[in-house]
């Protein structure tokens, strides 16, 4: 069975250059971390998570290596499977390699052509398997349509902790919309990282290859060449550390001199040392997450990590 035609949700967004020009207007200033993800960032990302520092990946994979099946019990038979942000779906396979009878896997992801790639793959791997690809901005409410037949069991699978990404607020609504999306009797099946020493966790974000900082420049690079910015990308240096207070990363450009950053006719001024927010990514303690999840209708059902207690991935049931 071939991948189902690809349903595109355009979700009504801001382009690139209002969302740079609202972000630059700020005091402090910041950019929005989903636009590292053009070609270039998307590679640098997949650099990221081969990294020796960055331990997020590979110890995510593990577990769910590890409990795969134990994962699998708690979702259950007859289940359909809605992946938010799926990308090249990696550790989605070792999870399908483990589900009882599902009743599909739904890709969701910003990006078309990744996604029908990705299926096409899939489909040929899993001959069986029902698969509806679902082109969206996953940040906005979408519905996927139903099955004929009856009433289906959905599981949400949502890994690599890029709820980490969001604030606290816009992950509660992402949390209310994948229940929204799920419907009744719904799972959840999420990575998240956990708090842990800030030395580990500031080293995973300033790696000695300089990786991480080319992926936080190239936003920069981006707002030169396809927005026609004036900026000079050498006279900003990245920053990561980590926010206690907040239980988050934070990565910033700062300013190595005084100059200016021009955009569309507006000017951005800027003092040696100001920064431009580019990302949080925030860190969770596992009763911290739980409960959160809680005020969004989710309850705990199973938690996995690694011996070092470094991740975790939770499933939660609506
Ligand atoms: C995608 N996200 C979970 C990554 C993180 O760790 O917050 C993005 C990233 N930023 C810098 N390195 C990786």
């Amino acid at each position: 069975m071939s991948a189902a035609a690809l349903l595109a949700h355009p979700a009504p967004q801001a382009t690139f250059m209002e969302d740079a020009l609202q972000g630059l207007k700020q005091s402090p200033p910041s950019l929005p971390s989903k636009y590292f993800y053009d070609e270039v960032g998307s590679r640098l990302f997949d650099q990221i998570c081969d990294l020796d520092e960055y331990y997020l990946t590979r110890t995510e994979t593990a577990i769910m290596q590890d409990h795969a099946g134990a994962m699998a019990a708690c979702i259950g038979p007859a289940t359909r499977l809605i992946e938010y942000g799926s990308g090249s779906s990696v550790k989605t396979r070792t999870l399908l390699d483990h589900l009882a009878a599902p009743l599909g896997y739904v890709p969701v992801d910003i990006s078309a052509e990744h996604l029908l790639q990705t299926s096409e793959q899939l489909s040929q791997e899993y001959p069986e398997l029902h698969i509806q690809p679902i082109a969206t901005d996953f940040t906005q409410p979408f519905s996927v349509p139903a099955l004929d037949g009856p009433p289906e069991r959905r599981c949400i699978y949502f890994p690599g902790s890029t709820i980490g990404n969001f604030t606290p607020q816009a992950g509660r609504e992402l949390l209310d919309n994948m229940a929204y999306c799920a419907g009744d009797q719904a799972g959840l099946l999420i990575g998240i990282d956990l708090q842990k020493d800030p030395t580990v966790l500031e080293a995973a974000y300033n790696d000695a290859a300089g990786v991480t900082a080319a992926f936080n420049k190239n936003l920069l690079h981006r707002i030169k060449h396809e927005l026609a910015g004036d900026v000079s990308v050498d006279q900003f240096e990245h920053s990561a550390f980590y926010n206690d207070r907040h239980g988050r990363i934070e990565m910033h450009l700062v300013s190595r001199c005084p100059q200016t950053i021009s955009l569309q006719g507006h000017s951005f001024p800027f003092n040696a040392g100001d920064t431009i927010r580019t990302e949080y990514s925030h860190k969770y303690t596992l009763d911290g997450f739980t409960a959160t999840a809680k005020q969004c209708g989710w309850h705990c059902q199973q938690v996995w990590t690694d011996v070092n207690d470094y991740f975790a991935v939770m499933y939660f049931e609506h």
